[in-house]
């Protein structure tokens, strides 16, 4: 049996999983394979890790980064610690000492993918990056190979897990945002500052890497629009329930003839739609190919042995030596792709709920409907609920077909109604 040697940096959760799988004694890995990655050595900065581990006595550990990378001995780094820094200089160094890289930093990858992968290039050495996003969903792979043949038209996607337990607990229980993200920080699937699941911004890094994969372009990752659920309402979801829609917070792709459409927000699907059934901490990733039509992709989108499955994977790869072939011969992220731009979010066109705070009397509807009218927003039903104590009442209407920026010149003009109470909720709806 060869071996592949392995250093892994950032022993966390994902890293622990991925040492559990390598240091299995009949791990799958030896019965399939006649060559497999084995646990060289572990860095650590945090002292208390090694004594946790239980680790064997032919495995290396330390605290400094460094002494793995220096190991000549060692042909692979699994970088683990997340976040730019120290992650980029560790990834950098690990290259031009010629060795290969994997990698779960989605974060890294969207923000300096290029700069780093061209110096893999440079060194002749690979990145590899399937647990960066969809856990133990093989979406790198399927985007990169499996579809390989495929025009990819769309990606729409359910890539976070936390915001996913959240919605589906809003939904399912009737339970504030507030509450729900309580329970998903008391679960351990929120971190204690969940900006970055909240706000959709982990999203955005992860759509920014099925973009580039997919559709096989270049983009400024700055103007990828993302939006979170921190505003969700419960009422907004109910209402939206009724009218046959449920709300997620999806990751959208589509490909225009010379623009390409990528954001991040809360959406209203069809309650038949495949992500519509996709709950708790579930991840899934709908793609639109040329040629295979439409297809999903499911499953757990984080935690440590999903994860850890995506990082093996890539490792077996790299001691295979197909990361090699796959990652030379890959144009995304090699700054030899056409650059195209991301349509601005008032240039998309889509469908949208709103729901305003008006006050019950006769001729508010015709007011609003009259103000949408004026800016080619057209009307497709209306539900009125019962009025609250206060006399404001909900007044929820979903509309056609209709461009976002003259929505937003709508509802500025909406706001100045005398009859309107309150900020307009809107949400943007994909069929
Ligand atoms: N925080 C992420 C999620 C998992 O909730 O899906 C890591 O990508």
């Amino acid at each position: 049996m060869k071996t592949f040697n392995v250093g892994l940096i950032g022993m966390g959760t994902v890293g622990a999983g991925v040492a559990k799988i390598l240091l299995e004694k009949n791990s799958p890995l030896h019965e399939k394979l006649d060559c497999v990655p084995a646990l060289k050595g572990i860095a650590d900065s945090n002292p208390e890790v090694k004594s946790k581990l239980n680790l064997p006595s032919d495995i290396f550990f330390t605290h400094d980064a460094k002494a793995l990378l220096n190991n000549p001995d060692i042909q692979v780094i699994v970088e683990l610690i997340g976040g730019v820094h120290p992650a980029k200089e560790i990834i950098l160094e690990a290259l031009q000492k010629g060795k290969d890289v994997v990698t779960a930093n989605k974060m890294l990858l969207a923000l300096h993918g290029a700069e780093l992968f061209s110096q893999a290039r440079r060194y002749g050495k690979s990145i590899s990056f399937e647990a960066s996003v969809g856990g133990g969903i093989p979406i790198i792979a399927a985007l990169r190979d499996g579809f390989i043949a495929n025009r990819i038209q769309s990606i729409l996607g359910i890539v976070n897990g936390t915001t996913n337990y959240i919605l589906t607990k809003m939904t399912k229980e009737n339970v504030k945002y507030s509450d729900a993200l309580a329970e998903a920080q008391k679960m351990g699937y929120a971190e204690k500052d969940p900006t970055m699941d909240v706000e959709g911004i982990d999203s955005s890094h992860k759509l920014a890497i099925l973009a580039k994969i997919g559709f096989g372009v270049d983009f400024d990752y700055e103007r990828i629009y993302h939006e979170g659920i921190s505003n969700v309402e419960v009422s907004d979801i109910w209402y939206a329930y009724e009218l046959g829609y449920t709300l997620k917070l999806v990751a959208i792709a589509k490909k225009e003839e010379n623009m390409i459409e990528l954001r991040v927000h809360p959406t209203l699907l069809p309650h038949d739609h495949p992500l519509s059934s996709v709950n708790g901490v579930f991840n899934a990733v709908c793609i639109q190919g040329s040629a295979v039509g439409e297809t999903m992709l499911y499953g757990r989108g984080a935690g440590q042995m999903p994860t850890a499955s995506a990082v093996v994977a890539d490792l077996v790869d790299v001691a295979l030596g197909r990361a090699g072939i796959t990652f030379g011969a890959m144009k995304a992220f090699s700054g030899c792709c056409e650059r195209v731009p991301i349509s601005d979010i008032n240039q998309i066109k889509t469908r949208y709920y709103l729901r305003f705070s008006v006050t019950d009397k006769p001729g508010v509807l015709a007011k609003i409907s009259g103000i949408l009218g004026n800016y080619d927003i057209s009307i497709a039903s209306v539900i009125q609920h019962k009025a609250k104590e206060t006399g404001i009442v909900p007044l929820v209407m979903l509309t056609h077909l209709a461009e976002e920026g003259n929505l937003q010149k709508a509802l500025d003009g909406i706001k100045q109604l005398d009859v309107v109470k309150d900020n307009t909720k809107f949400i943007r709806v994909e069929e």
